[in-house]
C-alpha cells in the first residue's frame, strides 16, 4: 500500500539557526544544537494514488494555499527521486499552535520527509531523510533525529544533516511553553533568515558561533544545567538582537513575551532554576529541571498575558503509526 503514517516531534534550538549560505538549498550559515521535544507533535499521513489528479494537502482540517504549494515542492523533491510521478494526498494534524513560532514547519517537514519517502518506497536512512528534510524546512532536518541533536553547517547538500549527540535520556530537561498568543507570528523565519546578513552585529554573531557551540557541547556532556540555561538564553537574546536591528527590523515579542521573560529573571533571583528561549515567534520556551517543573508552570499560568502552557520532554526519533488519518 502506498500509504505511510509518521508521528514527528518538533525541536527547541538552543543555538539557533540563523541565515542561509545557499537559500534554495537552505544551507546555513552556521551550525545549530536542539533538542527535540516531545509533547509538540505532529501526524502525517500520506498516500500516493493513481486515481487523483492532483495533490490534496490538508493541514490542522484545513487546505491551506501556501503552506501546500511548500507541501506540494517538497512532494516533487521526492517523486523525482522515486522516479514516480503519481499525486498524493498528505493530512497533518499538530498537537499545537503552528505558525508561532514554535517550529512546526520542523516537525511537520521531517514527519512529511518520512512518510512520504516510505509511501512511495523510497527507503533512506537517517542522513538522508535529514538532507532530503532540510531542503523542506531547515529545522526538519534536526526533527528526524532523536534526544539532542546538532546540525553541521556544511558546503554542500551533502555535508548539511543532523545527528544525534545525545539521546534523550541523556538528560532530563522540561521545556514548559508559556503560550501567549495562538495567531500566527507577523514575519516568517524564511523570510527573516534573507535578512540577517542586515544587522550589523551579524558578522560578530558568526565569528563567535562555533566557540559558543563548542561551549553548550560541554555543558551538555557535563549535564551543567545552570551554565546551559544561562548560554542558552543568552544566546536567544543574541539571536533576537539580530532581528531588531536587520533591516526591515523584526521585533517578534509581544507584551506577554516579556512578561514573561521579567517572570523568569524573577524567578532565577527566587533560586528557582528556569531560563528561556525563544524563536521567530511570541511564545516562550521555558527550560527547567523536573524538581522546579511544577513550581515554574504555577506561576507562568499566573501571568496576566499567558493563555496556557505546553509541557515537553526531551524526545525521540519520530515513529511510524498504523493508525492512519485517513
Ligand atoms: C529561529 O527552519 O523555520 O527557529 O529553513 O526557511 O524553513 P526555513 O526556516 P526555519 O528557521 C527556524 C529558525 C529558528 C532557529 C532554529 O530553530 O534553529
Amino acid at each position: 500500500m502506498m500509504k505511510s503514517t509518521v508521528k514527528a516531534s518538533s525541536d527547541i534550538a538552543l543555538i539557533k539557526y540563523w541565515g542561509k549560505k545557499d537559500e534554495v538549498l537552505r544551507l546555513p550559515e552556521n551550525g545549530s544544537i536542539s533538542m527535540i521535544l516531545s509533547g509538540l507533535d505532529t501526524v502525517t499521513t500520506v498516500e500516493f494514488n493513481e486515481k487523483l489528479t492532483k495533490d490534496e494537502v490538508i493541514i490542522q482540517g484545513e487546505s491551506e494555499e501556501g503552506e501546500a504549494g511548500r507541501v506540494i515542492k517538497h512532494l516533487d523533491r521526492i517523486r523525482v527521486l522515486a522516479g514516480k510521478h503519481i499525486f498524493a494526498k498528505v493530512v497533518s494534524q499538530n498537537t499545537f499552535p503552528k505558525g508561532t513560532g514554535l517550529s512546526s514547519s520542523g516537525s511537520g517537514f521531517a514527519a512529511l520527509t518520512i512518510s512520504a519517502t516510505k509511501a512511495i518506497g523510497l527507503e533512506f536512512n537517517e542522513k538522508e531523510l535529514s538532507i532530503l528534510a532540510r531542503q523542506g524546512s531547515g529545522t526538519a532536518c534536526r526533527c528526524v533525529c532523536g534526544g539532542i541533536v546538532e546540525w553541521k553547517d556544511g558546503e554542500t547538500s551533502e555535508e548539511s544533516y543532523s545527528e544525534t549527540i545525545y539521546p534523550s535520556d541523556y538528560l532530563d530537561i522540561r521545556d514548559v511553553v508559556a503560550v501567549v498568543d495562538e495567531g500566527k507570528k507577523l514575519v516568517s523565519s524564511t523570510a527573516g533568515h534573507a535578512t540577517a546578513n542586515t544587522s550589523p552585529f551579524y558578522v560578530v554573531r558568526l565569528e563567535n558561533i562555533k566557540n559558543k557551540i563548542e561551549k553548550v557541547r560541554m555543558v551538555i556532556k557535563e549535564k551543567d544545567f545552570d551554565e546551559l540555561g544561562a548560554l542558552v538564553e543568552s544566546e536567544a537574546l543574541e539571536f533576537h538582537s539580530i532581528l531588531l536591528t536587520s533591516q526591515p527590523s523584526m521585533i517578534a515579542w509581544y507584551p506577554g513575551t516579556v512578561e514573561v521573560m521579567l517572570a523568569v529573571q524573577a524567578m532565577r533571583r527566587e533560586g528557582i532554576k528556569a531560563y528561556f528561549t525563544i524563536n521567530t515567534g511570541f511564545n516562550v520556551h521555558v527550560l527547567t529541571t523536573p524538581d522546579f517543573e511544577s513550581e515554574v508552570n504555577k506561576r507562568l499560568n499566573q501571568l496576566s498575558l499567558v493563555i496556557k502552557t505546553i509541557t515537553a520532554k526531551i524526545g525521540g526519533k519520530p515513529i511510524e503509526q498504523n493508525n492512519h488519518l485517513f
